[in-house]
């Protein structure tokens, strides 16, 4: 008895605190991350090419696991567990998109993304699905563009959606003469990173470049999307793209933790008519609060006509500034250290 007391001791005291902390990160991994191919030959093959739907979850998830896997050896020394990798805050705010519905066909003509956890289907007519395939696909293209991932740009193919084919590019060359500015900047980050002089404040500023210009294109391009969604949801979406700007010029550190809780603001499904900011019942006082700021911020960049991010910009322009902007943003959001 008292030698099991004392195993249970050495078990409990000593060894769990350690598995206790690699399961809690783990546990901040985005849904289905470990479902999702690891490695390029976890796709399938076929005429030599690995053959990628990003219409499917786990094939779009597993663009942002690779990722994440190839640029691990460049964060290490930043925190262990890959856990500051600047990269997280994708796949995180794309499974967030998951979790909530906004992923799912919202014309309801198909069952497209409707069973939660069955259907791993993305559809093309959300508008949320059409913008994140800039933060994915490109990104993804222009890290194999680098060099990052051993692969030449011949060996993928990109499957294309059932719809509106000509608004998406699907291989390096063909993505470069489409947006030329937004994949340099991918490749910029991803060959800075490879650099011994890279350093972590180098990192942001260039992740959060290539963010910021991955949205210029689809925010233009699927605002016939917006038909298929609640004014709420619509107009959430809209500002929620806007706000991405500023917090972009505060340059915000995406990193596994703070991406997590960032984003326990955010709506926890898709807003419809009857959702009266800041009194949705079944929102926290947070997610309202989230919701009215938003609807600020998107207010004041229209009515402005973007001078407030002007403003905004030059503001951010220190280090001082930011660190003082990210500071209070925790403690808006309730997550301060
Ligand atoms: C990240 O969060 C996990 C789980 O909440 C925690 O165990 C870990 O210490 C955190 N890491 C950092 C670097 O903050
Ligand atoms: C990257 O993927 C390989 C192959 O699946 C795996 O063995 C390795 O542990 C991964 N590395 C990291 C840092 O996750
Ligand atoms: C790239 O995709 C375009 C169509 O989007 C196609 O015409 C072209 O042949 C592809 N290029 C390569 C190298 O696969």
């Amino acid at each position: 008895m008292a030698v099991l007391a004392s195993w249970v001791w050495i078990l409990t005291g000593c060894f769990s605190p350690a598995v206790a902390e690699i399961s809690n990160v783990v546990s901040l991994y985005p849904p289905l991350w470990e479902d999702s191919p690891e490695q390029i030959s976890d796709y399938r093959m076929e005429d030599g090419k690995y053959v990628i739907n990003p219409w499917v979850l786990t094939d779009r998830m597993g663009m942002y696991r690779i990722l994440l896997n190839e640029t691990a050896t460049y964060f290490a020394r930043y925190g262990p567990e890959n856990e500051q990798n600047l990269l997280w805050g994708l796949p995180l705010q794309f499974g967030w998109q998951y979790q909530t519905g906004r992923l799912a066909d919202p014309t309801g003509m198909t069952d497209c993304g409707k069973e939660l956890e069955e259907s791993l289907c993305v559809s093309v007519n959300s508008w949320w699905a059409d913008v994140n395939y800039y933060l994915s696909v490109l990104p993804f293209l222009a890290a194999v563009d680098s060099g990052m991932t051993g692969l030449s740009p011949n060996q993928i193919m990109i499957l294309p959606p059932l719809k509106d084919q000509m608004r998406f590019c699907y291989n390096v060359s063909d993505c470069r003469s489409a947006l030329p500015k937004t994949m340099d900047k991918w490749r910029d980050f991803f060959q800075y990173m490879q650099l011994p002089s890279s350093d972590f404040d180098g990192l942001l500023k260039k992740l959060w470049d290539a963010h910021t210009s991955s949205l210029e294109y689809p925010t233009r391009a699927f605002v016939d999307r917006y038909d298929f969604y609640s004014d709420q949801e619509a107009n959430f979406g809209e500002n929620w793209a806007i706000v991405v700007y500023y917090l972009g010029a505060a340059r915000l550190p995406t990193t596994l933790n703070r991406s997590h809780s960032f984003q326990r603001g955010l709506p926890t499904r898709v807003l419809d008519d009857t959702d009266i900011t800041p009194f949705i019942p079944d929102f926290t006082p947070l997610q309202n609060k989230v919701l009215v700021t938003l609807k600020l911020f998107g207010n004041t960049d229209r009515l402005s006509g973007s001078l407030s991010l002007t403003i905004w910009e030059s503001l951010m322009s220190t280090k001082f500034a930011r660190g003082l902007f990210l500071k209070a943003f925790e403690e808006f959001l309730g997550t301060s250290p």
